[in-house]
């Protein structure tokens, strides 16, 4: 017998006029060479650094996958194989550590991707910037939202962020930017937004958007701090705009021409951030994730009591 599904008008005139918010592609530029890091980024990639016995980009994927993305696409760049293969099956590695009985491990392994999701990965030819980067992606994305992940930015939380962030798009439609408070000495570290109103508690309508200004022309100090869910319709824009900050083709240019038409919103996100492309920032990520590890923690914490006393 064929199942049945029946709704009442109520319900029929919900789905008619559901926003379109399930957004099932994430994409990840990864191509930056991680100069900030060298020598350990010169011939493997700053997104395989390891937070305790992950690497970051592994934390990028695992984000995106629990906020219900099922295409992973990597925006590549010279260097950056090795993303490739962890995302990979390891047929020989596996069934030595079959045969060696180690079924945690196998389990570890198994675990890095399931089975439902695929990558992508897309080359970008030229270090032109993260809005080219992100245009890069368009061939698979096509017009559907579509989600944007720097893995430098750790953000540890209890409902990931970019769940968060999908939450609030199937709430108000339009691109939602994920944004912090950062000191006024920081603005020209990042994109800056100013707020046209506020719609909801932690949620705003952003009216401006500028990339990287300097601390005395900064208009607010909400920064964006390297999650998006995006409107396809910014493929249209970001083909268009020029180089701006920094000589590059900024994603930053691509979000204000985009405001010109559709709305995007800015979240103050619930969770703690990590700036791993700094060396402090990832030191700090290093700690308190090892502290927080199941095995690991309490051990860990310990030694860290022994030598902070010797200071
Ligand atoms: C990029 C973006 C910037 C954003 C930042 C978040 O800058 O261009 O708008 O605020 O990521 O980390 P980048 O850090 O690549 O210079």
């Amino acid at each position: 017998m064929r199942p049945t599904l029946s709704l009442n008008w109520a319900e029929i005139r919900y789905y008619l006029h559901m926003p379109n918010t399930v957004i099932k592609t994430a994409v990840f530029p990864v191509a930056g060479r991680g100069t900030r890091f060298l020598p350990v980024t010169k011939a493997s990639p700053k997104e395989m650094l390891p937070i305790v016995d992950k690497p970051l980009i592994q934390y990028a994927v695992d984000e995106a996958l629990s906020a219900g993305a099922e295409t992973l696409v990597f925006i590549t760049g010279s260097s950056k194989r090795a993303i490739e293969d962890h995302f990979d099956s390891d047929p020989e590695l596996e069934a030595v550590l079959q045969a060696q009985g180690k079924q945690e491990l196998l389990d570890a392994l198994h675990g890095i991707l399931p089975s439902w999701a695929s990558c992508v990965y897309i080359r970008q030819p030229a270090p032109l910037g993260l809005g080219h980067a992100v245009l890069c992606a368009r061939p698979v994305v096509g017009n559907a939202p579509f989600m944007v992940h720097l893995a430098d930015d750790l953000i540890d939380a209890q409902v990931s962020c970019l769940k968060q962030m999908t939450e609030v798009h199937a709430r108000y439609g339009g691109s939602v930017l994920g944004v912090q408070n950062v000191p006024k000495s920081d603005t020209d570290k990042y994109g800056i937004v100013s707020l046209e109103r506020e719609v909801a508690p932690r949620v705003g309508r952003i009216s401006h958007i500028v990339e990287k200004p300097k601390p005395d022309k900064a208009a607010s100090t909400l920064a964006v701090v390297g999650r998006y869910l995006l409107s396809g319709s910014i493929f249209e824009d970001l083909a268009k705009i020029g180089k701006g900050a920094g000589g590059e083709i900024q994603l930053t240019d691509g979000i204000a021409r985009l405001m010109q038409r559709e709305a995007v919103y800015a979240f103050e996100f619930e969770g703690k951030r990590y700036d791993c492309g700094s060396k402090l920032g990832y030191l700090q990520a290093t700690v308190e994730y090892a502290l927080k590890h199941p095995s690991l923690g309490s051990h860990f914490g310990k030694y860290l009591k022994e030598i902070a006393a010797t200071l």
